[in-house]
């Protein structure tokens, strides 16, 4: 399996942006976060380096979300079944050249990937606006607030993440909850690899 520090090689190949390459971050340590949480410890790296990878396409790519990423990844090594994740994660979402990704979320970790993914971003937007700056101080009760509010933080699907929540067979509250824990936990060990 390609290490953690390859992975980041890789990702910073086709990454520059430092709100792609957070948000890259973001996602590695809410995986490894919710492979502990899931009982799968074990796999903790292996989740985080899925995070990390699965918008390796985007910056350069938009248009070919989730199409482009096999190649990429195939090019540097990295094995199918973390291609297979990193693609699912688009799953049912029509990408800007029209294409609609067909690959299906189907071990836990993906299907937490796909569920937290989109959410990751709004939390961290509603974060911005804290006095914090932080998701540490933040309640459920105002990420909730937020959530409903359709102006905020349009660009993160309210509709990818409850479809994302139904493939775990999860409520919406479970997911707003764990996925806030994982992040305000984790929030110190994000900074520290920037
Ligand atoms: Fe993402």
């Amino acid at each position: 399996m390609i290490t953690r520090d390859e992975a980041f090689t890789l990702l910073t190949r086709y990454n520059k942006d430092p709100f792609h390459i957070r948000h890259a971050v973001t996602v590695e340590e809410v995986m490894k976060w919710y492979a502990n949480e899931l009982g799968y410890k074990d796999e903790a790296e292996y989740w985080g380096i899925v995070g990390l990878l699965h918008d390796i396409d985007f910056e350069l790519y938009p248009d070919e979300h989730c199409l482009k990423a096999p190649e990429l990844l195939k090019e540097g090594g990295v094995s199918d079944d973390i291609i297979h994740a990193v693609c699912s994660h688009g799953y049912g979402i029509t990408v800007g050249n029209g294409t609609t990704i067909d690959v299906e979320p189907t071990r836990e970790m993906e299907k937490v990937l796909f569920a937290a993914d989109e959410l990751t971003g709004l939390i961290w937007a509603a974060a911005l606006m804290r006095p914090s700056q932080s998701t540490k101080d933040m309640e459920l009760k105002s990420l909730k607030k937020k959530y409903k509010s359709k102006g905020f933080a349009a660009g993160c699907s309210r509709e990818v993440i409850e479809r994302g929540a139904d493939q775990l067979g999860w409520d919406l509250d479970k997911l707003l909850t764990l996925t806030l824990k994982a992040m305000a936990e984790t929030e110190d060990a994000i900074v520290s690899k920037l």
